[in-house]
């Protein structure tokens, strides 16, 4: 199915990130958070991306989950450094077309673009400088799954160096640095911008706007133009459905290519209904998932987790409450510091891990959806889960 552009809010963004808006501060940096599946990276690189280009704006992209093994400190360097190769003629040019007056421009053919970030190497903020200055624009350093940089020591300080190239780079009538940081975990990405010492103090998370009813409007328009005949399609069942499925464009997509397929066709249903089945069962798909991972570790993993589940950003491990919290759990059991760590260690070496661990020792689950599922059996009074139970009460 075809992909559903968002040029209005990619321009608003734009111009924000350009300090061209009254209000707000994404010329200090944007940060936006939504779920995973959601439609982040495709539109920060086919909406977002040529917004800037249009604008004028040099654009990096770099995504810190497309190699997990890599340092993401090194991955942001290396994003860097392949820009300015690909300017490098610029460069060249340029120091060459201004003679012996420009030490400043020649000094950035210097750069070493294998040593970015390294001790030994050019700065960051001189690199991107170096970029700007080849470039002869702005530069949009778009960083996606940006949180995954606080795993890593070297991550974290290329967060402070890119926040330090911001501050030098940036004038109150300039921006010539751009910085844009998303990630599926708002939890998470607050790490940058509100724990002591974070790179990015002060800043504020948006919550990036999910596709919603125009959205589903434009795969309404779509079936109604290639199968007539299920015209009218029953939009606000499909928009139940979207919704259901939490916003995820790919499962819709494929839930529709199925309740369309005339092999499967149903006794007579309408294949919205089929859809929104579909959505029904995804959910308590998840639900079960996330239920037996949790009913299937170990007594003190699971009080561990529990108690990151209920503290959110607050959890500290090892104090005396959350000790006497795992020994109410487990009755009998004696618990101490090092038994707690070895817990934390296997709830992040499982495949796939369930908690994730910064740099700093902070800790919370690796899937923000599961946050979102403890929150809902604790409202309806069902948490914990236990075997056999029903998944949700509606
Ligand atoms: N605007 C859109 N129109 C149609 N389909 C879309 C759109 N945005 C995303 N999708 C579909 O949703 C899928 C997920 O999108 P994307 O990878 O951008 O999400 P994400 O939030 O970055 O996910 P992740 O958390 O895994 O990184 C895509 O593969 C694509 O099929
Ligand atoms: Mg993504």
């Amino acid at each position: 199915m075809s992909y559903f552009a968002r040029p209005g809010l990619a321009t608003e963004l734009a111009d924000q990130l350009r300090g061209q808006a009254v209000f707000g501060d994404a010329h200090n940096g944007l940060f936006l958070a939504a779920p995973r599946r959601t439609g982040k990276s495709m539109f920060l690189q086919h909406d977002l991306r040529p917004a800037l280009a249009e604008r004028g704006v040099l654009v990096i992209y770099v995504d810190l989950w497309s190699d997990q093994r890599r340092d993401p400190g090194d991955h942001i360097a290396e994003a860097i450094s392949l820009a300015l190769v690909e300017h490098a003629g610029v460069v060249a040019k340029t120091a060459r077309k201004a003679g012996l007056q420009s030490i400043t421009i020649a000094g950035a053919l210097k750069i070493d673009t294998s040593r970015i970030g390294k001790p030994d190497g050019a700065t960051l903020t001189q690199a991107l400088q170096a970029l700007h200055t080849a470039a002869g624009k702005p530069v949009a350093l778009i960083i996606d799954e940006a949180q995954h940089a606080l795993t890593s020591e070297a991550g974290e300080a290329a967060m402070a160096a890119l926040k330090s190239a911001r501050d030098q780079m940036n004038t109150p009538d300039d921006v010539a640095l751009m910085l844009v940081m998303s990630g599926s975990d708002r939890d998470k990405l607050l790490r940058l911008v509100n724990a002591n010492g974070a790179a990015f103090f002060g800043s504020t998370i948006h919550q990036m706007p999910t596709l919603g009813k125009s959205y589903v409007d434009h795969v309404v328009a779509l079936i109604e133009q290639q199968r007539a005949e299920q015209r009218p399609v029953d939009h606000l069942v499909l928009l139940e459905a979207f919704q259901l499925f939490g916003y995820r464009p790919q499962f819709f997509h494929a839930a529709i290519g199925e309740a369309l397929n005339p092999l499967e066709a149903g006794n007579g249903e309408r294949f919205e209904q089929r859809v929104l089945a579909a959505a029904r069962r995804r959910r308590d798909q998840d639900a079960a998932q996330m239920r037996s991972d949790f009913l299937g570790l170990k007594p003190l993993e699971r009080a561990v987790l529990w108690r990151m589940l209920a503290l959110g950003r607050a959890f500290r491990p090892y104090d005396a409450e959350a000790l006497a919290f795992y020994r109410e759990q487990i009755p009998g059991l004696t618990v101490s510091a090092q038994k707690v760590q070895a817990a934390l260690e296997n709830l992040r070496d499982r495949t796939p891990a369930l908690v994730w661990k910064s740099a700093r020792g902070e800790y919370s689950a690796h899937d923000g959806a599961m946050h979102a599922w403890y929150q809902e059996l604790e409202q309806q009074g069902m948490w914990p889960p236990v075997d056999g139970q029903p998944l949700c009460k509606s």
